[in-house]
C-alpha cells in the first residue's frame, strides 16, 4: 500500500474527489497546504486524514526541508499536486523522481508554465480566443508544467464563455481524470519496484 500526500493551496475540490476515491494499493495519508486558510485542510479534517500547514511566509528558507520532514514522518511514497500554487525546486523534486504528479487547468503545452495558474489560465485562454481548452495531469520535473503528460481531456468553448464558466467546465474534467492519473501513478511506481526486485 503506497502512502500518497496531496498538496493543495485553496478550495481543494480535486482533493475532495481523491478523498472519496478508493485506490488500489494506495491511500491518501497526508494533506499538506502552504495556506493556513485553505479549505483543503478542512476537507482533510472532515475525512479524518492527517493534515499539515507549512506556511512559507513563516518558515522562509526552511519551507522545503520542513515539507521533506513531513514526508518522512508520514512515510510518503508519492505526491499529488492538486491546486498547489507554489513551485517546488529541482532539489525537492529529486527526492521523488517520477513520483510527483500535478493537475493543470489547460491543455499543456498551451497556457502553462510560470505565472499560469488558477483563474489566470482561463482568462488567458479567453483573451487568446482559443476555441478549446481542457485539463492535463503530468509528471513533475524541474521544468514548470514540463513533465510527461499522463492524462488530458479537451472541452469546447462556447461563444459566451467566461473565465468562471470555463473554470466550472474544466473542474468537471479534472475531477474525472485526476483519480485515474493517481491510480496510474500508483501502478507505475509498484511496477517499477517489482521490476527492480526481480533484477
Ligand atoms: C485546479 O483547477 C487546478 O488545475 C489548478 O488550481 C485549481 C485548484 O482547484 N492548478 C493550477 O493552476 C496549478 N498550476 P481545487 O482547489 O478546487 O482543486
Amino acid at each position: 500500500m503506497l502512502n500518497i500526500a496531496v498538496f493543495a493551496s485553496g478550495n481543494g475540490s480535486n482533493l475532495e474527489v481523491l478523498l472519496n476515491t478508493q485506490f488500489n494499493q494506495g491511500k491518501i495519508a497526508l494533506v499538506l497546504s502552504n495556506n493556513p486558510s485553505a479549505y483543503a485542510l478542512q476537507r482533510a479534517k472532515n475525512h479524518n486524514i492527517a493534515h499539515i500547514c507549512i506556511n512559507k511566509k513563516e518558515v522562509g528558507e526552511k519551507f522545503e526541508s520542513e515539507i521533506l520532514k513531513a514526508m518522512q514522518k508520514h512515510h510518503i511514497d508519492c505526491i499529488v499536486l492538486a491546486g498547489f500554487m507554489l513551485i517546488l525546486s529541482a532539489d525537492f523534486i529529486s527526492h521523488f523522481p517520477n513520483k510527483i504528479i500535478n493537475i493543470h487547468p489547460s491543455l499543456i503545452p498551451a497556457f502553462c508554465g510560470d505565472g499560469f495558474y488558477g483563474m489566470r489560465v482561463h482568462e488567458a485562454v479567453l483573451e487568446y480566443g482559443a476555441k478549446v481548452s481542457g485539463a492535463s495531469v503530468h509528471f513533475v520535473n524541474e521544468i514548470v508544467d514540463g513533465g510527461k503528460i499522463i492524462a488530458q481531456e479537451a472541452i469546447n468553448l462556447s461563444e459566451d464563455e467566461t473565465p468562471q464558466s470555463l473554470q466550472t467546465k474544466v473542474a468537471q474534467v479534472e475531477h474525472r481524470i485526476l483519480p485515474q492519473a493517481v491510480q496510474f501513478l500508483i501502478d507505475s511506481i509498484l511496477t517499477k519496484e517489482q521490476h527492480e526486485t526481480l533484477h
